[in-house]
């Protein structure tokens, strides 16, 4: 196996990051296909925490080549300041190439979105505030920057003074001030000294790894449940974030993507907007949030939390074809007498087959739980699947028949030691 796509199963913060740091050991590329700094991923390791957002996750590792592929929104300000983090935390980032074909997050973008979350009132998405919507939008309706523009400076300039001209309209319609296109023009140009280096045809550069027999990852952001089309529309991000992203996010033909594995937390979480079923609102919600530190990685906001979704990751298994689960976060569990998953969604006295598109019926159907008893004692330094309690291996077993995909990784604690392999991923 050369190839493996990494994707969130539920709606983000699974520990995507996590995961392919550990995996990294064994890959020497590692790209990031769609998103922008929406994503928050962590990384710890010896006794360090490391929060990327662009860059990806195999960057602690020397001779692991780190792409920032086509299907990705940048914003270089915040790219720049996470290089820099990077190095100075004594991190190479020679290795880092960034698409010339990548999307360039505008200052108008980030102002058009925090205007649309504040006009929609108590219907807003709750954003992360990046710019990624308007981006997205102005790379769908064909009037997107793109990173080569850096490189044609007459061609940028251009480009900025009309699409501020642009968005100005729209800010002078809801009575906000102007941007000044002279200023942001002025403060790219100190921006494109510094990404030029960076700047590559990624999209033949993971061809040519993927020919040449080495190890690739692809790095999913956000979750299945934040998909464009698969997600709980309009409560999504605004990309394709399943696994067949991948292929126009990085340029490569889905021949060449061997295994897909999909990350799901071992309860649900989910930070922002939108229907949520297994959430739970009582104190078990803020003793899962507790114990499990849930707290956004982007933007610190406290994430709400509820019980394992089966729907929501059988969902996933089938819209991304996941050969393979990997469940994080087993360990939070650890101090719960009982703990329920949630086996199916009941509407109107029928059981539903699979997730309803309409927002309407995902906010009024009722969970179904199962309860299982805890195992009540700490998993954290386990290392073989059989070290772990009985109860907990009966609850990742259950969940694996239930989803209808094999577990293949469990992750019982942040550090990458904490990881439990049954299978391994590149065999
Ligand atoms: P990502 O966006 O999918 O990369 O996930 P985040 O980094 O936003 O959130 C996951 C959080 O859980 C991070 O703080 C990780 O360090 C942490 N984490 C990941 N796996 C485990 C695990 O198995 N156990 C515990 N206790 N923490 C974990
Ligand atoms: P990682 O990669 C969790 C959510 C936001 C909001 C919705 C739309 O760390 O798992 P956006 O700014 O993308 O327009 O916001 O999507 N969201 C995430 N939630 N993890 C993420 O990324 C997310 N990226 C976006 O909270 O509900
Ligand atoms: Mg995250």
């Amino acid at each position: 196996m050369v190839s493996v796509v990494v994707v969130g199963t539920q709606w983000g913060d699974e520990g995507k990051g996590k995961i392919i740091d550990f995996l990294s050991a064994q890959a020497s590329m590692v790209v990031r296909c769609t998103g922008g700094s929406n994503a928050g991923h962590t990384v710890v390791c010896g006794g360090n925490t490391y929060k990327l957002h662009l860059v990806p996750s195999g960057i602690l590792y020397d001779g692991v080549d780190c792409i920032i592929a086509n299907g990705t929104v940048v914003d270089l300000k915040a790219l720049l300041e996470e290089i820099d983090t990077i190095t100075s935390q004594g991190f190479s980032v020679d290795r880092l190439k960034l698409s010339d074909r990548a999307q360039l997050i505008m200052p108008y973008h980030i102002k058009l979105d925090n205007m649309q979350e504040l006009a929609k009132g108590a219907n807003k998405i709750g954003t992360t505030g990046r710019g990624i919507g308007p981006c997205y939008e102005d790379k769908v309706s064909r009037c997107g920057i793109r990173v080569h523009h850096l490189l044609n400076w007459p061609s940028f300039e251009k480009k900025v003074r009309n699409n501020t001209a642009e968005k100005n309209k729209i800010f002078a319609m809801n009575g906000l001030p102007e941007m000044d296109a002279e200023a942001i023009i002025e403060e790219y140009k100190g921006y494109a000294e510094r990404i030029k280096p960076f700047i590559e045809d990624t999209s033949v550069v993971v061809n040519e790894a993927l020919d040449a027999g080495r190890k690739v990852l692809f790095e999913g952001a956000q979750g299945t449940l934040l998909d464009i089309d698969h997600g709980t529309y309009p409560y999504v991000t605004s990309s394709s974030p399943i696994s067949g992203g991948v292929c126009p996010g990085a340029g490569v033909g889905p021949t060449k993507i061997n295994r897909v594995a999909g990350i799901a937390k071992a309860y649900t979480t989910r930070v922002g907007d939108g229907p949520f079923p297994s959430e739970l609102f009582d104190e078990m919600g803020d003793k899962l949030r507790e114990a499990g530190h849930e707290f956004g990685t982007t933007t610190g906001r406290p994430r709400r939390c509820g019980w394992f979704d089966v729907p929501v990751v059988k969902y996933s298994v089938l819209v991304n074809g996941l050969s393979d689960i990997v469940l994080t976060k087993l360990d939070i569990l650890d101090g719960f007498e009982e703990i329920k998953i949630c086996v199916g969604y009941e509407y109107e006295g029928k059981i539903l087959r699979s997730m309803p598109a309409d927002l309407h019926i995902l906010s009024d159907l009722k969970p179904v739980f199962e309860t299982m008893p805890g195992w009540m004692c700490d998993t954290t330094a386990c290392r073989k699947y059989e070290e772990l309690p009985e109860n907990a291996r009966k609850y990742v077993e259950r969940i694996e028949e239930l989803c209808g995909a094999p577990i293949s990784i469990v992750a019982i604690g942040c550090d990458r030691e904490q990881t439990i392999i049954r299978r391994d991923l590149f065999e």
